[in-house]
């Protein structure tokens, strides 16, 4: 299979290609496409054929579930059983956005998209591109982020086609996500409400909608219950070791390079700037520019062939959790020290 890449514009995408796509993916093809976090490798849900080829592309364990898109409420209610008010408010204040609520099913779409479960998570994203697919094509897309399972998220085209050339049909290329980290997942069948993982729509603006959740998605800290198939460990992973280290990391930065690590370091600092072996990128300190970065960041690190990355620990604030989330999962170790900034 050739896999065809077409350029679209992020803000006004040139309809030929949009009817391209939905060509396919009306025919049981897999087609990529941009949303507001990640590149999604798109199926047409209610085809079990063609969703079984996405769980094949990735390698993904046949337990794990995926995300149903839609454009919007309307295309959501005849997938669940029942719409809750907890989901009329949320839907009314994120969507189109980053949350993805888990209600349930109501028994429409491919069996292997809720991995045979009674619940199906729903999301309409808040991208013209993946929005005027949504419409043109007139179906739920099955669409887990686009990378082969267990490795890094894409948040550009070429993350995509490394991992799937010749392997899917077709890649819609919008330039780079900029969002960068995944959907919040929240679990709506619970009272109160369960969060399965932390993304781009915080807690506590979840709160603010509905009143108290239940955070039972392990912290970076503690560890504890997996809610959800893809909580699971070694998630989000790069090539090459990750260590997340508490400042000051530079000393441990500074020991690699001297058992002869060619070293990537994440960093909030900026230190050893020119060091052979060593390859400094700068991070910001505000967490939704670092969550936009941080997978490019884990991309290029990796085709630089890096033997050993560093990052640097972000705060342990709520505005932090996800990118901690991200960072906890793609690591092997975890190094704390003081827990300052
Ligand atoms: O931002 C995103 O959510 C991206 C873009 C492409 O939309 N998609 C994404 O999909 O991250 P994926 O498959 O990489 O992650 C989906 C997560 C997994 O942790 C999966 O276990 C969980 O959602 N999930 C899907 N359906 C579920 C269900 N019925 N119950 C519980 N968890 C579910
Ligand atoms: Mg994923």
């Amino acid at each position: 299979m050739r896999t065809e890449v077409l350029p679209v514009d992020p803000v006004d995408p040139d309809p030929g290609a949009i009817a391209r796509a939905a060509e396919l993916l009306r025919a049981g093809g897999l087609v990529a496409f941009p949303t507001e976090t990640v590149y999604g490798l798109g199926a047409n849900a209610l085809d079990e054929r063609a969703v079984a080829g996405i769980f094949a592309a990735k390698g993904r364990p046949p337990n794990n579930p995926l995300i149903v898109h839609v454009a919007g409420v309307d295309s959501a209610r005849p997938l669940v059983r029942e719409w809750p008010d907890t989901a009329r408010r949320l839907a009314e204040r994120y969507w189109p956005g980053p949350l993805t609520m888990v209600l349930r099913g109501a028994g429409v779409v491919a069996e292997a998209v809720t991995a045979g479960g009674p619940t199906v998570a729903l999301r309409v994203p808040a991208h013209p591109v993946a929005m005027a697919l949504l419409r043109e094509v007139g179906l739920p897309l099955a669409a887990p982020s686009a990378n082969r399972s267990s490795q890094v998220s894409p948040t550009t085209a070429e993350h995509v086609l490394r991992g799937f050339d010749g392997r899917i049909d077709l890649i819609l290329d919008a330039g780079p996500t900029t969002g960068g980290i995944e959907s919040t997942v929240l679990d709506l069948t619970h009272a109160p409400a369960r969060l399965l993982r932390p993304g781009l729509v915080p807690p506590g603006k979840i709160e603010e909608v509905i009143g108290p959740i239940d955070q039972v998605s392990p912290s970076p800290r503690s560890g504890g219950a997996l809610a959800s198939p893809g909580l699971l460990d070694r998630h989000y992973a790069p090539a090459a070791t990750l260590e997340c280290v508490d400042d000051p990391s530079w000393p441990h930065v500074h020991w690699l390079l001297q058992k002869g690590f060619r070293v990537g370091w994440l960093t909030f600092w900026g230190e050893g700037l020119g060091k052979e072996g060593l390859i400094v990128l700068r991070m910001p300190r505000r967490s939704d520019e670092y969550g936009a970065q941080m997978y490019a960041a884990l991309h290029q690190l990796d085709a630089l062939g890096v033997t050993r990355i560093v990052a640097d620990w972000p705060p342990d604030t709520e505005e932090w959790l996800a990118v901690r989330d991200r960072l906890r999962r793609a690591s092997s170790r975890v190094i704390e020290g003081s827990g300052s900034f």
